[in-house]
């Protein structure tokens, strides 16, 4: 960190934000393999919370990339470096008071154990969005893992590059089994729950 910043604090708090809003900030971190259905939940997710007039937003691996992003590759360092950048950008969402639904690969246990201690533990929903690599071959929307078999495509997670599944995530969403509709109501209910409690 530099030296010579202080920190000043607003006159405006992100309980007077959440309180204008009527609601809680929250992270959601979904994690999967690429093509496990990551973004179609947080798409859904995202559309039935507006439906009941929360605000949401995503923050998606893909998106990001583009922008904020864009200068990151696929290797371990620059992959670290993309979850940083995003779990600060989280932190300024949650102090904003919105309901953060961050979709990203997130490959690595010890990164989401890292980012998870930065946060309070109702603040922090991770959601591991189940599909076996099979599955997520098969569908290949975006024909990378063809390429990455083809070795077209370096360090692709779950060919060349680890995938460390979630071991305690708050949420688990298989989607080899069950429906986008019911999973993303799935994550609805513990958010509800989550407030009601
Ligand atoms: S993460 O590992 O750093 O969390 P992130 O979610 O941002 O990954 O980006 C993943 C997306 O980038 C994938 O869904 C895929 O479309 C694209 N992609 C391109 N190259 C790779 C790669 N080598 N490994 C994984 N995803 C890749």
């Amino acid at each position: 960190m530099s030296k010579n910043i202080i920190w000043s604090e607003n006159l405006i708090s992100r309980k007077d934000r959440e309180s204008m809003l009527g609601q809680k900030g929250v992270i959601i971190w979904m994690t999967g393999l690429s093509g496990s259905g990551k973004s179609t939940i947080a798409k859904s997710l995202e559309k039935k919370l507006h439906e009941n007039s929360k605000l949401a937003y995503i923050l998606d691996g893909d998106n990001i990339r583009h922008g904020l992003n864009s200068d990151l590759g696929f290797s371990k360092d620059n992959r670290v470096e993309n979850l940083r950048r995003i779990t600060e950008v989280g932190k300024l969402f949650l102090d904003l008071g919105v309901i953060t639904i961050v979709s990203f690969i997130s490959p690595y246990l010890e990164d989401r154990e890292r980012i998870r201690a930065e946060f309070a533990s109702d603040e922090f929903i991770e959601v591991y969005v189940k599909c076996s690599l099979e599955e997520c071959e098969r569908r290949d929307v975006k024909g990378l893992y063809k390429k990455a078999r083809k070795g077209e495509v370096k360090n692709f997670t779950g060919i060349d590059s680890e995938y460390e599944a979630p071991v305690n995530p708050e949420l688990v969403l298989n989607t080899e089994s069950i429906g986008i509709e019911a999973l993303s109501d799935k994550v609805l209910d513990y958010l509800i729950t989550l407030w009601e409690g």
